[in-house]
């Protein structure tokens, strides 16, 4: 491999596996590149799921999930770790992904280490700093830190553009995660066996709800569970499925207002592919996921993004994902509008796809070979 360029991906948690996922497989088989894999586990199921689907392994696993780990904690295991696996890989460059505390750690550690960052999926903005925490921050200090910025959409790189950042460093690629939606939206998948084999796609109106995040726990998710229990009631021809993120504050909150309520089906994270499968079959997404706004646009499913804002307007403007907020009241009375007009709902369930047509990671890729 004498000449080849070394690139290392570090990436921790479920969302960051799935998007990078298609990147790593391409860096893998690339000729003149030596792809290294450095997982932080700052998540450890969700991440293993993930890596399992997409047949990865990491050549280094830092394991650093704690129970009830605190941003400080997260941030400088994961800062150490990554100084001390850069130190004895002396990469060309590292790719980090996002917006979460191993990003923005990773990112501090390739910068110490005088090594080029690449960021993907950089240059999304709220513009509030609290909202979504410390995601917001993550992103942007992240920025700051990378010397590659793999924008997914024009908007990103013009937010990049206003805070001052080179312009011949910034590339417009697309979200890699279509490149992973479209790779496991055409597996084959049997739904009379497995996780899903139990939900009445054909005789009930399925919908999804995923809820985690940090700024959303306590009085938000309150009432966000509490209009989904509401919708379940109202409607007796819906069923609820909510795969349960593996956060004890979150499963806690879900069991306590959630368990028991008529056709509510909480369930544990699912792997990719039946994930895909759900919100394909799903009549309505409801989430305060980021990646979700992504995808379920792409697959042509209505979102509820429960936030009051989101760093992912493209979606908002195409018509598909509509901001419901975080009061009780909102979001019962808009889903229950797109549960009973058809035209409303029929506006919002058209397939439209503002993140990318699916070759985001050979553009990464061949942008790497070029600049590294
Ligand atoms: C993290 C990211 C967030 C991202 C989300 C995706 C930060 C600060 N937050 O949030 O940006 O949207 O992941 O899901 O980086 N846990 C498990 N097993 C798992 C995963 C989590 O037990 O597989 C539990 C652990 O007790 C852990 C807690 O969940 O302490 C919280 O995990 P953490 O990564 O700190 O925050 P998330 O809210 O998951
Ligand atoms: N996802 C999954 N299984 C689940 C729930 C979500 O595979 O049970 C996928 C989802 O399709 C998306 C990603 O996980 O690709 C979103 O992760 P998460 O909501 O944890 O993080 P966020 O998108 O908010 O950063």
């Amino acid at each position: 491999m004498g000449g080849a360029k070394k690139i290392m991906t570090v990436f921790g948690t479920r969302p960051e596996a799935i998007k990078m996922a298609p990147l790593v497989r391409m860096l893998d088989e690339e000729e003149g590149i030596k792809s290294v894999l450095c997982v932080t586990a700052q998540h450890r199921e969700m991440l293993d799921q993930a890596l399992g689907l997409f047949r990865l392994k990491p050549d280094y696993d830092l394991n650093i999930m704690r129970p009830s780990q605190t941003l400080g904690a997260v941030t400088a295991c994961v800062l150490a770790g990554v100084e001390g696996v850069i130190e004895r890989e002396r990469p060309d460059a590292i790719l980090v992904h996002g917006d979460t505390t191993t990003t923005f750690a990773a990112a501090l550690a390739g910068f110490y280490a005088k090594c080029k960052v690449g960021h993907v999926e950089a240059g999304l903005r709220t513009h509030d700093r609290h909202s979504p925490f410390p995601e917001e921050m993550n992103r942007t200090l992240a920025g700051r830190l990378a010397d590659f910025h793999f924008a997914p959409t024009q908007g990103n790189r013009d937010n990049l553009l206003r805070e001052g950042v080179a312009a011949d460093s910034v590339f417009v690629t697309g979200n890699t995660v279509i490149d992973a939606l479209l790779d496991v939206a055409g597996m084959p998948y049997d739904f009379s066996e497995g996780c899903l084999a139990d939900i009445d796609f054909e005789g009930r109106r399925v919908i999804a709800v995923t809820c985690h995040r940090r700024e959303n726990l306590g009085r938000n998710m309150t009432a966000i569970f509490s209009a989904i229990r509401d919708i379940a009631e109202a409607f007796d021809d819906v069923e609820i499925v909510y795969p349960v993120h593996m956060n004890p504050k979150v499963r806690c909150a879900a069991d306590r207002l959630l368990r028991g309520a008529p056709r509510v089906r909480l369930i544990d994270p699912l792997d990719y592919l039946p994930f895909v499968k759900l919100m394909s079959r799903a009549c309505l997404i409801i989430t305060d996921s980021g990646g979700m706004q992504e995808e379920a646009p792409a697959l042509g499913k209505p979102v509820l993004v429960v936030r009051k804002e989101t760093e992912r307007p493209e979606a908002v403007e195409a018509g598909t994902v509509r901001l419901a907020g975080v009061k009780r009241e909102d979001i019962r009375r808009i889903a229950s509008e797109l549960l009973t007009d058809g035209e409303a709902y029929a506006r919002m369930a058209r397939a439209a796809n503002p993140y990318g047509d699916g070759n985001a990671c050979r553009r990464i890729v061949d942008i790497l070979k070029d600049r590294i």
